[in-house]
């Protein structure tokens, strides 16, 4: 969005001096004091800016600021030189009209630098491309070549143009530069042989000998030593701050970029060097001719292309036509210093003029141009202490301009009042057209009459022009001399006798001698021809009238009628173009920055009429402006403007004004603006407006800060949604997943006080059924009760072997009686076991397993319960007649015992030691001890016993086994029941092992090495005691006689 600003914000003091309050000289100067310490130096008076030169390089005139003024309105934005080059490029561009920029003031008042900055600024916003580029880049280069030939340091300001310059800069449709042309007015050429004091020759003189490397030594022949050369001053010949080498080098840059060729930069710097040795010639007075100083004359004469000869004779004579008559006189000393000198003038101001010429063939507009903008930087008005020629003519010409300044400026006031429909009012202005009428009047003016005084036979001096003036001009209320008819000022001793006094619009200016000279500026013909004859390709260009065959006898034109000629033209060029006024104003004397020399301001605010100027500007009106920009500016000052008008920008402004209750006399509705009579009520409207922006300010703030809480609260609440939807959609979720497993822990729980309920309800209807039972079986009951009283009184001992069971007393009690004989007894063989320790279970384990095997099936069986398990009678590992043994046996040993191996051929037995360990079975020597045989318990195949009552029994092998070859073996002992026992244990704990059968029959066979024996067992009488006897019946049969009882 564009920032709508005008001039009236943030103002130091009033930007333009319209709106001064109260106008007066004082105030007028106070707020360009006050701007100036603020660095603003720029200040307006309607359109016209003032310009005050810093003397210091203000940061103002960047490519930021060239874009912040670029395409802006002249009143939105501080004061600036850019504004108004920015209002004339558009005003040129947009509404094709030519411009002019007219830049005045005094000398070092910052003219040249304020036409710089505009050409500068209108380089940077017109078009751009490489024709426009180069076109662009030769006319600013132009500058310092003029610049170089043209300033001179003076005392003023050490770059003070010597010459009056306008350029017309021409552009295309699109407002694309062309080109341009140059016009100069009036070089002060007499600065080339004569520098006042603490001044300088023109700056090419000093850059020059300070540069161009050895051409200057070598072939222009020069001497790098200032001193060495009579026409340049010595005393200021350094300036402070000026390196004249290194503006040697951008000039001949300047002129490259201009189109200067190489010859042509050296043709016009020998012209230069020409002049420099020129002003060495000196003359003698006793011998005239030969009395030249031939040297410097020689040099010169070589560099011109000159014959010396030629130029020493124009020296030397001076050659008068008149009539087809020729007459030479002899020129004496002083004569030949001042054709030297006038040479000299002429040379330079003729190179100068050349140079011009150049640079504009080379700017020249071959095509079509659209518009034109002048730009005029003119010496401002002069007032020495002794003022020439030179100074009336410069002060001829700053009044010219501040009549077109008062025309042009009335002119457009008017124009504006037509334009906006508003009734003209007459201003009283002072109209210095009666001074420029004094000057330039054609019968009776000066110049006129110097002109008449000059071309008048006899002699003709400045007294004789003074007589001229004093009896012409004594009237005239501008003119003043001592001796006019008017008696007014024979008192007046600031005026000497010999001058004269013109009262110029900028203060009164006394004039001294020296017109009539100037005026006539002559060259000797002798002079102009000898350089016509120079071979030197420019010289001859530059002194036409040297050509013989061109001679021409009338007199030149005078200096003063050619420059009031070209001010005439340049007038009437000026009348033609939309003027825009720029007024330098000189700060102070010293060339200082940050001084303010109020006396010095003062005079300069005075005679450009800068007072006038404001009371011209504000004599209708004081303050205009297009209805849009001031309908925006203060439409917050009414509430039917504010914030939006909806209808045309004009009566909105009336709304406003009414609304305002501003007095009708104060301000004028025109077609396009408003027109305010005082500044008051426009400063009025600008208070007004200043609190108004500080209530809106408040209010915006206020708005802001609601806005900024309110989208603050907003996004808290659009979040707080989102986080409690989360949350409601986590609890939710939560809730479900709880209340899922709630269900089934109540199911569950429900499950449970179901089950519950059911049991309760079982034991109330198992209770019930027995109450209801015990209700109906009382005496049952009773009887009951005292049957396991009395069984608990009668209770049988705790051995397992005790038989003993009290009495039944009641038949029904028959079954329960049995059942609790058999639990109890039961419970009492489960205590008794319970106190067994390991040992004595495993030894009751062995009793159980005889019972499985024997009880019942063998008759000695009965008789081996009582008897313990001993297992090792022979005590084998502590008797030491077993030691032997017991080395070989390399296991333990779980039984040992004294057995009685069977003869096979008689049935007698002999006695064997038989041990039993966990892999085998050993028979030893009873007497020795020494191992029989050792048969491994994986070789036996079973064992068999008797039904009866004797210890006999066969260990039968396996058939095919290591240990059957021998055959089986029968033994008899008296431990038969504990050997078959504990045989059958161990073979039944080995893993890989079926358990050894134990036959039990009263006939078996046994395998005695190759015949099988059968042993069969009869009951007989007892013999031998009681135990059984054995005896061989036949190969086939082994009889074992049994006795019956034991
Ligand atoms: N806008 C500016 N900013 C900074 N310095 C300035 C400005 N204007 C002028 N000056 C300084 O003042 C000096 C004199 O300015 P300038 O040569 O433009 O004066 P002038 O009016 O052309 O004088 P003259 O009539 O003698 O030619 C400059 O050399 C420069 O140092
Ligand atoms: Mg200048």
């Amino acid at each position: 969005m564009e920032v709508k600003t005008s001039l009236l914000d943030n103002m130091i003091g009033v930007g333009d001096m319209v709106l001064l309050e109260p106008l007066s000289e004082d105030t007028f100067l106070e707020n360009l004091k006050n701007r100036f310490d603020h660095n603003e130096i720029y200040t307006y008076i309607g359109s016209v800016v003032i310009s005050i030169n810093p003397y210091r390089s203000l940061p103002i005139y960047t490519p930021e600021k060239v874009e912040e003024y670029r395409n802006r309105n002249f009143y939105e934005l501080s004061p600036h030189i850019y504004a108004l080059a920015d209002e004339a490029y558009r005003s040129l561009r947009d509404q094709d009209k030519d411009q002019c920029i007219l830049i005045t003031g005094e000398s070092g008042a910052g003219k040249t630098e304020a036409s710089k900055l505009v050409m500068s600024y209108v380089a940077a916003v017109c078009g751009k491309g490489q024709e426009v580029n180069k076109v662009k880049e030769q006319l600013l280069q132009s500058n310092p070549v003029l610049e170089a030939f043209g300033n001179a340091k003076t005392v003023r300001n050490d770059n003070s143009s010597r010459f009056g310059k306008y350029m017309d800069i021409e552009f295309d449709f699109k407002g694309d530069p062309l080109g341009g042309v140059i016009s100069n007015y009036l070089l002060e050429k007499s600065r080339v042989v004569k520098q006042p004091r603490g001044e300088r020759n023109f700056h090419i003189f000093y850059q020059l000998l300070s540069g161009y490397g050895l051409v200057v030594t070598e072939k222009l022949k020069l001497d790098r030593d200032f001193s060495k050369y009579n026409y340049l001053s010595l005393d200021s010949a350094v300036v402070s701050g000026l390196d004249d080498a290194a503006n040697f080098r951008t000039v001949r840059n300047a002129m490259q970029i201009v189109g200067f060729m190489e010859d042509e930069m050296l043709s016009v710097l020998e012209l230069v060097a020409a002049v420099l040795k020129l002003g060495n010639i000196e003359f003698k007075p006793e011998s005239r001719c030969n009395g030249i100083d031939e040297s410097h004359l020689k040099e010169m004469c070589e560099l011109l292309g000159t014959e010396q000869s030629v130029l020493e004779r124009a020296f030397s004579y001076r050659t008068v036509e008149a009539k087809m008559e020729k007459v030479s006189t002899t020129l004496n000393v002083a004569q030949a210093y001042y054709a030297r000198d006038a040479l000299a003038k002429n040379l330079y101001s003729r190179l100068f003029s050349w140079l011009i010429t150049r640079i504009n063939e080379s700017i020249r507009v071959t095509k079509t141009r659209h518009k034109v903008m002048g730009v005029l930087d003119i010496y401002g008005f002069e007032i020495f202490e002794d003022n020439s020629f030179e100074q009336f003519i410069i002060n001829y010409c700053n009044e010219k301009l501040q009549q077109i300044f008062i025309e042009l400026t009335l002119r457009e006031e008017q124009e504006e009042y037509v334009r906006e429909g508003i009734e003209w009012t007459n201003i009283e202005y002072f109209n210095n057209a009666i001074i420029c009428d004094l000057i330039e009047n054609n019968q009776n003016g000066i110049l006129a009459m110097l002109d008449e005084e000059c071309l008048r036979p006899g002699t003709v001096t400045d007294e004789t022009f003074l007589d001229k003036l004093n009896t012409i001009c004594a009237e005239h209320q501008h003119f003043e001399s001592r001796l006019s008819k008017s008696s007014k000022f024979l008192t007046d001793h600031s005026l000497p006798h010999n001058c004269f006094r013109i009262q110029h619009y900028a203060g009164k200016v006394l004039v001294t001698a020296g017109f009539v000279d100037k005026n006539n500026d002559l060259l000797y013909r002798d002079l102009s021809q000898a350089m016509y004859k120079a071979n030197h390709s420019l010289i001859k260009q530059l002194f036409p009238e040297g050509n013989p065959a061109k001679v021409n006898l009338k007199r030149p034109p005078t200096a003063g009628f050619q420059f009031k000629a070209s001010v005439g033209t340049l007038m009437s060029n000026l009348q033609t173009k939309n003027p825009n006024y720029i007024r330098c104003v000189k700060p102070n004397d010293k060339k200082a920055s940050h001084i303010f020399t109020d006396s010095l301001v003062r005079h300069q605010v005075h005679y450009l009429g800068l007072m006038e100027n404001v009371r011209v500007r504000r004599a209708g009106y004081a303050f205009r402006q297009a209805y849009e920009p001031c309908l925006e500016r203060y439409k917050m000052l009414c509430k039917k403007t504010w914030p939006h008008w909806r209808g045309p920008a004009r009566e909105g402004v009336e709304v406003l004004l009414t609304d305002l209750q501003v007095p009708t006399e104060e301000f004028a509705y025109g077609r396009s603006k408003i027109f305010i009579r005082n500044p008051r009520t426009l400063f009025f409207l600008e208070e007004k407006r200043k609190r108004c922006l500080e209530d809106l300010a408040t209010l915006i703030q206020k708005i802001y800060r609601g806005w900024k809480c309110r989208s603050q609260f907003l996004l808290l609440k659009k979040s707080q949604i989102v986080v409690a939807a989360w949350y409601r959609r986590y609890a939710v979720s939560r809730f479900f997943v709880t209340a899922q497993n709630s269900k089934q822990t109540c199911a569950r729980k429900l499950l449970r006080e179901l089950k519950y309920q059911k049991k309760c309800e079982q034991a109330v209807t198992t209770i019930s059924a027995y109450w209801h039972e015990i209700q109906l079986n009382f005496p049952v009951f009773v009887q009951m009760q005292k049957y396991f009283l009395d069984l608990k009184r009668n209770m049988p001992s705790m051995s397992p072997i005790d038989k003993s069971w009290p009495a039944r007393p009641y038949l029904f009690l028959e079954g329960v009686h049995t059942e609790l004989k058999r639990i109890f007894h039961l419970w009492r063989c489960k205590k008794y076991r319970s106190q067994f320790t390991e040992d004595k279970k495993a030894v009751y384990e062995e009793k159980l397993k005889a019972s499985e095997l024997f009880k019942d099936k063998k008759a000695l069986y009965p008789s081996s319960v009582s008897q313990p398990f001993k297992g090792d009678y022979l005590e084998i590992s502590k008797n030491p007649k077993y030691q032997k043994l017991n080395n070989a046996v390399d296991e333990k040993v779980l039984l040992a015992d004294v057995v009685n191996k069977i003869n096979r051929a008689n049935g007698k037995g002999s006695p064997r030691l038989l041990l039993l360990t966990r892999r085998s079975v050993i028979l030893a020597d009873q007497k020795t001890g020494q191992v029989k045989a050792s048969v491994p318990l994986a070789d036996l195949a079973s064992v068999s016993v008797s039904t009866q009552m004797d210890g006999f029994f066969a260990l039968k092998l396996k058939e095919g086994s290591a240990s059957a070859v021998k055959g089986d073996f029968l033994l008899s002992s008296d431990h038969l029941i504990e050997i078959i026992t504990k045989l059958h244990r161990i073979s039944a704990s080995a893993a890989e092992r079926e358990p050894i059968n134990v036959d039990i029959s009263d006939e078996f066979l046994v395998q005695f090495k190759h015949d099988k024996v059968c042993v069969k067992f009869i009951q007989g009488s007892p013999k031998n005691g009681n135990s059984a006897s054995c005896k061989r019946k036949n190969n086939r049969l082994l009889e074992v006689s049994v006795p019956t009882s034991p």
